[in-house]
């Protein structure tokens, strides 16, 4: 059985479509992409249809990272479709819950903020990178490999 993991994030135009990738671009290299689906969604709507934001994936593909979703606003569907649900911020964890109790039942999905697979202990948070500078979406890349790696070691173990 495939495990499906979901990144979610406000926008789903720079930091889950970034997560999607670079998790992608890992189990790619690794062979391990047959045993999982991999999608991104936003709390919001605002840029359902859309590439994601230039500058992520014009950062990522200075690191060979391909980022080619287009944005999709979460559903109730996914609670039941997908193994693990994995946000990037306080804020997105907490709208995700909420939305997940308008289910009023229980549900396959598991929630976890995707830092909480990292070892670093200077952000617990992947910061929203859409008003800041370039530094900005060079910091989220950092952030998601890192967590990612740890997250594939979880899973793996
Ligand atoms: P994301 O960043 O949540 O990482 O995709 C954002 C993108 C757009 C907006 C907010 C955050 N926005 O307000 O339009």
């Amino acid at each position: 059985m495939k495990k499906k993991v979901l990144f979610v994030c406000l926008g789903n135009i720079c930091r889950s479509p970034a997560a999607e990738a670079v998790f992608l671009n890992r189990i790619h290299k690794e062979k391990l992409n047959n045993q999982f689906e991999v999608d991104s969604a936003g709390t919001g709507g605002w840029h359902v249809g859309r590439l994601a934001d230039l500058r992520m994936r014009e950062a990522a593909l200075k690191r060979g990272i391909s980022i080619e979703s287009r944005a999709r606003q979460i559903s109730l569907k996914d609670f039941e479709d997908f193994d693990l649900i994995l946000t990037m911020d306080n804020s997105n964890f907490a709208d995700v819950n909420s939305l997940a109790k308008e289910l009023g039942k229980t549900f396959k999905a598991k929630i976890r903020p995707l830092l909480s697979y990292s070892d670093r202990k200077d952000f617990t948070e992947v910061p929203d990178p859409y008003y800041g500078g370039d530094s900005g979406f060079e910091e989220v890349l950092d952030l998601l490999e890192d967590a990612i790696n740890g997250l594939l070691q979880n899973m793996e173990s």
